[in-house]
């Protein structure tokens, strides 16, 4: 986690503005879980507020509705088969955090996990309460309260996607357990 420096609220979002799959952590009464999700996304700007669609059969789900918050940690490429993995099993049978040997510690405001291991940013969400979340929807709601990546590719507010940092540049979900791998595209400058 050396890597890891604050980012500002204002550039939260940018954190999952391209649609990266990630961890969901969470935490309640002495346990702890996480699961992938490819379904989250930025929804508000001031304060920052983004949507995650956690299946309410998930363990994360019921762990999440009891602590009020998750945190969402930003895999980076070379821990795509952890990714997978936390995907494919329940926290309700096994610990994830050991099983897999996943570095972790509580957040700052709302102590829930962040994970070091191959992660290359964090949001750290409060739950917002919503009346179609409780009683039917997946998707769930809330607030960033606090964020932080890594310096090696995110750094003034901005992505640096380039060939000497490939491992730590973001995953994508095409379903089916298979995934591809951010890259940087240059637009066409007008000629001065
Ligand atoms: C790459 C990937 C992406 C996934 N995306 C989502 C998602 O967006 N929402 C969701 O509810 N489940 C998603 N899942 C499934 C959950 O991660 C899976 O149900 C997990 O086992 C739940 O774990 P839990 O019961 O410990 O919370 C995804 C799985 C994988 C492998």
């Amino acid at each position: 986690m050396d890597h890891l420096r604050p980012v500002e609220l204002r550039h939260a979002c940018r954190l999952i503005n391209h649609g990266p799959t990630v961890l969901v952590t969470s935490a309640h009464g002495g346990r702890r879980n996480v699961m992938a999700a490819a379904w989250s996304m930025p929804v508000e700007f001031t304060p920052p507020r983004v949507a995650v669609v956690i299946d309410k059969k998930t363990f994360t789900r019921e762990l999440v509705a009891a602590a009020g918050a998750f945190a969402l940690c930003v895999p980076g490429a070379a821990v795509v088969g952890l990714t997978y993995a936390v995907g494919s099993e329940s926290g309700r049978d096994v610990d994830k955090f050991a099983r897999h040997g996943i570095d972790a510690r509580p957040g700052p405001v709302l102590g829930m996990p962040i994970i070091g291991s191959g992660c290359v940013a964090w949001l750290e969400c409060r739950l917002i309460p919503e009346r179609h979340t409780e009683d039917a929807y997946d998707t769930c709601f809330a607030e960033v309260v606090a964020a932080a990546a890594d310096e090696r590719i995110f750094s003034n507010g901005h992505w640096s996607l380039r060939d000497d940092n490939v491992d730590l540049h973001t995953l994508h979900h095409l379903g089916g357990g298979n995934f591809a791998r951010a890259d940087a595209v240059q637009r066409p400058r007008p000629a001065r």
